[in-house]
């Protein structure tokens, strides 16, 4: 007998219009679409064209209206200050609309773009939801980055105006986020009009006069007038109107911003929200992730706030906060019903527990199973999460790109059987394909490029922000007709796709995306360094790890454990912790083949002790002794 999942598939191939027409009418639309995708609109076509709404309308005022304002919109825990909080979706309404005020008073329209640089707060959430409440464009920006890459996003975005806070708290330090912005605002070329800054009382910072707004203040005055009738309404756009700007790290040094539009996002999120995750109004979700991320942005913000659930906004760490029970102690202590996060939590969780005895401290009664994203989830991660847990842990796979889960077991439809080491299967409106380099379809099991017949579905990126013909590059031409998720790996007989890497020098450190690209032109800035590749390498705990290969000038006379040093603080400085590139292996010469390419995956093999062959067209084999020996 056919499954949930399997009827529900068929029913969107079948007639993809009428299926996400069903969809958007469990939103509040200011003009509901009449038809489901414009096939000419766009690069690949546009989603509700002749649709109107307002993202925060559906993920509060709704709410409110419905009678669920003293249902708990955001828990906030938060181990590393000490403090929990919990904020109704009517007290998150009543911020929301004093923050609008504020925007509007300092200028920001529809269609504005306004960066968000901020820790895991709820005002971070108030931030976003007051620019969706105006029609205009945010842009978070995770506090991990640094000054550099804060610059740039400015540049490319061009905010009229960024919201900040005093300081972001890591276990070991905190961060202070104001000189990072100060630093930011002067390397880039566009200057903001103003900026709002909430001022945490961890640690205060200097405000800059005529700039910098202080956050209470602005908020108190906007409280005053909202209270003798100011109205704050929410701005019908477009459905096709973009929502929000999220950078991702690409093959280049510069970042893609990732365009995400109102409508087709808020009808595929709230779709998956029951249909996946299996959650509905007034659970508790919880994505152990960060704002930053589109994890965040996607489920620990919009998803569960458009449903209708409590989503939990940790700010702490899976392990030292204070110790390996922290995720469990939350799932209890909140009622989690279902928990999202990246494998790499887990393996720091089962390094220090390893028997799973915090596990069994807590009463884990209400919560039903664990979701993980973000990179490869490997077997002995599942098992042992399995067996500690006792409930179904679910691989499933996406990007910033999709916006939301292209392949998973889905919880609300029914889950199939867990297959170990795969994601899943294909979510209603993704066709995905697995091709060889000709673009011929592989046969089942076979290796190939992973990809996604267009058009995408609703929530999946239109294009790039300024970057159109970027978009079309990068995405559609390596095969006409289909989106390629720069993801190789297989389906096999029964339709569950494995998802084996990158085929781009993209990788993936601890869940976090980032470019080798970029962090090499960070080295090659270095005065010493002739030539340099950056790539991935095997990491217990964070899944890879940066290791940067390096061929020093021949004049040059510096010491090398002191070159060392400051590549690996050159990284930090330009990109930002979240890199984590902490090794640098000095060689001769860089292995590459007779055209000039750099043998990346001989290297790879060597750093990580795999067996590998020599490849044919290598250019000089020397190079390979080379690298072994300074690999050790
Ligand atoms: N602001 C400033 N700095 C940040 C930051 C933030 N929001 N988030 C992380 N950093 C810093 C960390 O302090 C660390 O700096 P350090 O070099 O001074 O120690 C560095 O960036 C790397 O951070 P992280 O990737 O979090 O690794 P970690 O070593 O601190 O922690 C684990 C290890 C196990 C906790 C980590 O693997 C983990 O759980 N990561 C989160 C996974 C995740 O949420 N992925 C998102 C996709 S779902
Ligand atoms: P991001 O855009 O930061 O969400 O990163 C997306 C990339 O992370 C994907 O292209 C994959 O390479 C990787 N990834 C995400 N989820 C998974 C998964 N479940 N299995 C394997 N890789 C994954």
């Amino acid at each position: 007998m056919a499954s949930r999942y399997h009827e529900g598939y068929e029913a969107w191939r079948k007639d993809p219009a009428g299926f996400w027409m069903k969809a958007a009418e469990n939103i509040a639309w200011t003009k509901a679409p009449t038809r489901a995708l414009d096939a000419d609109a766009g690069v690949y076509g546009r989603w509700f064209p002749d649709g109107e709404c307002n993202t925060c309308f559906n993920a509060l005022d709704r709410h409110v209206e419905a009678g669920r304002g003293e249902q708990a919109a955001i828990i906030h825990d938060s181990p590393v200050t000490g403090t929990k909080r919990r904020v109704t979706y009517a007290e998150l309404l009543r911020e929301v609309k004093a923050l609008a005020a504020s925007l509007t008073d300092l200028g920001v329209e529809k269609g504005d773009r306004v960066i968000i640089y901020m820790p895991m707060i709820p005002e971070t959430i108030v931030a976003m939801l007051a620019c969706a409440r105006l029609g205009a464009i945010h842009s978070v920006v995770f506090g991990g980055f640094a000054a550099r890459e804060l610059a740039t996003r400015i540049d490319d975005a061009t905010p009229k105006l960024i919201l900040s806070a005093s300081c972001g708290i890591e276990p070991a330090r905190q961060v202070e986020y104001k000189p990072l912005l100060d630093k930011a605002i002067e390397l880039a070329a566009h200057k903001p009009r103003a900026t709002i800054v909430l001022q945490r009382p961890e640690l205060e910072c200097t405000m800059v006069e005529g700039r910098d707004h202080d956050w209470a203040a602005l908020r108190d005055k906007a409280f005053a007038e909202i209270v003798v009738g100011r109205d704050v309404p929410c701005v019908p756009v477009k459905a096709t109107d973009p929502l929000y700007i999220l950078y991702t790290s690409g093959t280049t040094g510069k970042p893609k911003g990732v365009v995400r539009d109102n409508g087709g996002h808020m009808v595929a999120l709230h779709w998956s929200m029951d249909a996946i995750f299996g959650t509905e109004a007034g659970e508790v979700f919880w994505a152990a992730s960060d704002v930053g991320w589109v994890v965040g942005h996607s489920y620990i913000v919009y998803a569960p706030l458009l449903k209708g659930c409590t989503t939990v906004l940790y700010e702490g760490k899976p392990i030292g906060t204070p110790d390996a029970g922290a995720f469990w102690r939350v799932v209890a202590e909140h009622g989690v019903k279902v928990l999202f996060t990246a494998p790499t939590a887990i393996r720091g969780i089962r390094k220090e527990d390893p028997d799973g005895a915090l596990a069994g401290q807590y009463d884990l009664s209400r919560f039903e199973a664990l979701f993980l994203a973000g990179e490869r989830a490997d077997p002995e991660t599942l098992i042992w999460a399995e067996e500690t847990l006792d409930r179904p842990v679910i691989d499933h796979w996406w990007q910033t790109e999709s916006g939301w889960p292209i392949a998973a077991n889905p919880k609300g439809l029914g889950l199939l059987p867990i297959k170990r080491g795969s994601p899943g299967v294909a979510m209603p409106g993704y066709e995905i394909h697995v091709l060889d380099e000709t673009g011929k379809e592989t046969a089942p099991a076979e290796m190939g490029a992973i990809a996604v017949k267009l058009p995408l579905p609703p929530g999946a990126l239109p294009t790039l922000w300024n970057a159109e013909d970027r978009f079309r590059d990068g995405y559609l031409t390596a095969f006409p007709g289909y989106y390629s998720t720069s993801d190789g790996g297989f389906i096999d007989e029964e339709g569950y796709l494995y998802v084996m890497g990158r085929t781009d020098d993209v990788i993936n450190v601890a869940g976090h995306r980032l470019s080798t690209g970029e962090m090499e032109e960070a080295v090659a800035a270095h005065p010493a360094v002739a030539e340099c590749a950056v790539i991935g390498m095997r990491d217990v705990m964070k899944g890879e790890l940066p290791c940067g290969f390096v061929v020093l000038k021949t004049a040059n006379g510096q010491d090398r454990a002191e070159i060392e040093r400051e590549l690996i603080a050159i990284v930090r400085d330009r990109i930002g912790p979240v890199a984590a590139f902490k090794r640098v292996v000095i060689v001769d010469k860089l292995p590459k083949t007779r055209s000039g390419k750099v043998l990346r995956r001989t290297m790879k093999a060597i750093v990580d002790h795999d067996p590998f062959d020599t490849p044919a067209t290598i250019e000089d084999a020397s190079a390979i002794d080379d690298v072994r020996r300074a690999v050790g």
